[in-house]
């Protein structure tokens, strides 16, 4: 057998469904409603502030582990908002992005054998994180239309080989927002068994109809055992910028920062500088940011109604599960295909954000984070998707 292959690890899992389908869009001259990133502007002043960390020549390697001024205000914010006390030097770790933070910690605390319990749908590098970190996952799905779990079937999932539990809120691709109750419930579990929570908060800021975000390790208990993630990517649209952290108990953040370092070294120092300034927004900017958000969500769910779309509001993220049944597909791979190629818009089929159960076979997702011009020229394009009844 030839050696000129890819690794076992690398063939466990497929290139990724969400930017397959940005180039299959691009291809067709699509409008873009599957990967989530913004095409309106990020903050000017975080801009300048990017721009004036490279003319003051913040161009050489941060500290590994993140500058200074970025990991205080994550520290900072952190404790202003949830009132739990962090130290930057102890449990803040500065990664390229929050993807590289949920790799980082994922290597660092996960052996061959351990298992890890993930929701699902989920956010889709969760599987290959799992396989690529040696873990076993355990899927516990997320039903609707309130995305909620079965606490039988979620105890049913850990054991003494749990080392920890992913956790999305607000979620992608659902929109849905843990409750204290859920959190709770899962924090029980995690005391129970000595495991860890990873909790990416991505979309912490993204939140609607006043719900409020509750970290899970602001729970009782929680905060030895849990592994916050978030980044700059979605609060402040800039998702090129790959700058994200990590927020671990102290006994954790050792071995997160070693397979940081020797995975990437670091992330891009001037962005680093620019994030502290970031962090450092008035809190009009992220009621703000909520509000455009919700204007948006309610955009795109009044669009995709008229086209005869089975819509899964979402309480937060920037993304709408959708029900599909009505068009009489096959699946939602060939409803996503036709959808790209021959309507010109672009979603995400839901099965890629399943591993364990079929239910993502009658859905897709769409996004909106994007500009109104964008949404009301899909709109335009759905005119030619027909109901299967009138067809
Ligand atoms: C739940 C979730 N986590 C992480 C990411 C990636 O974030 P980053 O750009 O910080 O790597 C995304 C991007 O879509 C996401 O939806």
């Amino acid at each position: 057998m030839s050696k000129l292959t890819g690794s076992k690890k690398a063939t466990q899992f497929t290139e990724s469904v969400i930017r397959e389908m940005t180039r299959l869009n691009d291809l067709h001259g699509g409008v873009n409603l599957s990967q989530g990133f913004p095409d309106f502007p990020a903050p000017a002043a975080i801009k300048d502030a990017a721009c004036g960390a490279i003319s003051a020549d913040v161009n050489q390697y941060a500290v590994t582990w993140g500058a200074r001024p970025l990991r205080e205000a994550v520290a900072r914010e952190f404790t202003r908002r949830y009132g739990l006390p962090i130290v930057a030097d102890e449990q803040v770790t500065v990664c390229c992005g929050s993807t590289e933070a949920m790799m980082s910690t994922m290597l660092a605390i996960i052996d061959p054998g351990d298992e890890v319990v993930v929701f699902e749908p989920f956010y889709e590098n969760y599987g290959p994180d799992a396989i690529l970190s040696g873990a076993t996952p355990r899927y516990v799905t997320l039903h609707e239309p309130r995305w909620t779990f079965d606490p039988d079937e979620l105890a049913a999932a850990f054991n003494e080989k749990t080392k920890a539990i992913i956790i999305n809120t607000p979620n992608n691709p659902t929109g849905k927002v843990f409750t204290r109750a859920e959190l709770e419930a899962i924090a029980t579990l995690c005391r129970k068994w000595d495991a860890i929570a990873i909790s990416d908060e991505i979309y912490e800021h993204i939140i609607y109809d006043g719900l409020q975000h509750i970290p899970i390790a602001t729970i009782d208990g929680m905060a030895e055992r849990t592994v916050t993630i978030n980044g700059l990517s979605k609060t402040y649209s800039v998702t090129g910028w790959r700058v994200g952290w990590t927020i671990s108990p102290p006994s954790l953040t050792g071995a997160i920062r070693k397979v940081h370092d020797f995975l990437t070294v670091g992330a891009a120092a001037p962005l680093q500088e620019a994030g502290a300034v970031a962090l450092g927004l008035p809190d009009e900017y992220y009621a703000k940011l909520a509000r455009d958000y919700q204007r948006r969500r309610d955009v795109l769910l009044d669009i995709l109604e008229r086209h005869h779309f089975t819509c899964y509001k979402p309480d937060g993220a920037y993304y709408i599960m959708t029900d599909i049944r009505s068009f009489g597909f096959r699946d939602d791979v060939e409803f996503a295909r036709y959808l790209v190629k021959d309507v010109g818009v672009a979603s995400v089929p839901g099965s890629s954000f399943y591993k364990t159960s079929t239910e993502g076979r009658t859905k897709v997702r769409f996004c909106f984070c994007k500009r109104d011009e964008t949404l009301t020229e899909a709109d335009r394009r759905l005119e030619k998707l027909v109901e299967v009844q009138s067809r």
